[in-house]
């Protein structure tokens, strides 16, 4: 039997993406073999398609061919040796970096994120990516309390779209840049919009808040956003970068920001957020955060907002769409007859 992925030959724009067949096989010992009803299209898919993710310019980097896609969900459908029988038929998701775009998926049978059955594929793909980031930002890096004043840069992508339903679940006073088309998912969700390129998001703020804010999340990971946000702090607050800086330049400058104002008797810090900690680190607090916002799903206290649903195969318009700048929320690739 064969199955199908898409899979990245050369660096390039949507148009690398090229469908392979694959001989479907037992899974290795200490796998399963996962049949894949959704996966996310995310913005670490289009940077490490393009060779531009930072790690992809390391000798770490990805090896080509291979298969992007960040985050899947699916049903288990075979066991290696090893791995408990009782495993077969669960929904699960995996946190794959690359990988995702695929009919069928090998993955470890220890890097499993249990995920409720009932709920709609499409709407529980973007928990695994999008939503872990924006919920540990927002309640384990900024640790935010109800009535808080707080600033979301990027609001209106993916991460920031989960930011801004979850910042509504924790009572946050929300500011969210971005651009003016975007604008009415912003006040859906109760923020005050702020359109970046025709307004001064300080000068904006300050005026409303000359007491300062509490928390400010940053998508860019852009010196001048970061230098605005933490002006923008009071004694106390507390600013958390979670985007991909451009470059190892953009990198050491924020690297270098960071150590300047954690150091300053100011009051104000500063962090940097990354997934990465979930394959070097503890993964407790990434299953019970996983398990939090799946509860939060099937209870409908948030609802992904979810801008095109593609076919699986169709992973290259789906990029194409990723990168024209024109998404709210999130794009999601499905297997064949989920709808
Ligand atoms: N730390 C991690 O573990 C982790 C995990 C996943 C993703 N990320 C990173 O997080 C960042 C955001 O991801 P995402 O999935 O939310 O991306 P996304 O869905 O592409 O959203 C990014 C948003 O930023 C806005 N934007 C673009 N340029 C801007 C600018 N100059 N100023 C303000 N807003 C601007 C865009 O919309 P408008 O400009 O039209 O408003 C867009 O809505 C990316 O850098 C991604 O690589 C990090």
């Amino acid at each position: 039997m064969k199955y199908k992925s898409v899979q990245v030959c050369r660096y390039g724009g949507p148009e690398v993406l090229q469908v392979v067949e694959n001989d479907l096989s037992p899974p290795a010992a200490g796998e399963i073999r996962l049949k894949v009803l959704a996966a996310a299209v995310s913005r670490p898919d289009v940077t490490v398609r393009r060779g531009e993710a930072l790690y992809s310019r390391t000798p770490l980097g990805q090896k080509l061919p291979f298969v992007p896609g960040y985050a899947v969900i699916g049903d288990v459908d075979a066991v290696g040796e090893g791995v408990r029988e009782s495993l077969l038929g669960e929904r699960v998701g995996a946190l794959t970096v690359v990988g995702g775009y695929t009919e069928f998926l090998y993955w470890k049978s220890d890097r499993l994120i249990p995920v409720p059955a009932e709920l709609d594929p499409a709407e529980a793909v973007p928990l695994i990516l999008n939503y872990i980031v924006a919920y540990q930002v927002m309640h384990r890096s900024a640790r935010v309390k109800t009535g808080e004043k707080s600033l979301i840069i990027g609001a209106s992508g993916g991460i920031g779209t989960a930011l801004l339903q979850l910042g509504q679940l924790a009572g946050l006073k929300m500011y969210a840049l971005a651009s003016k088309g975007k604008h009415d998912i912003l006040t859906k969700y109760g923020a005050t919009p702020i359109d970046y390129r025709a307004q001064d998001f300080v000068e904006f703020i300050r005026q409303r808040e000359p007491e300062g804010l509490d928390a400010v999340f940053d998508g860019m990971t852009h010196l001048d956003y970061i230098r605005g946000g933490l002006s923008l702090l009071r004694r106390g607050g507390r600013l958390v970068s979670y985007g991909e800086p451009a470059g190892f330049s953009t990198l050491f400058r924020v690297l270098a920001t960071l150590l300047t104002v954690n150091l300053l008797p100011n009051g104000k810090s500063f962090k940097l957020y990354g997934t990465s900690f979930y394959f070097v680190g503890d993964k407790r607090p990434f299953l019970e955060d996983w398990a939090t916002l799946f509860k939060l799903l099937r209870e409908g206290k948030i609802k992904p907002v979810v801008a095109k649903k593609f076919s699986i195969l169709e992973a290259a318009q789906a990029n194409e769409l990723m990168e024209s700048g024109q998404v709210i929320g999130n794009v999601v690739l499905l297997a064949p007859g989920v709808s």
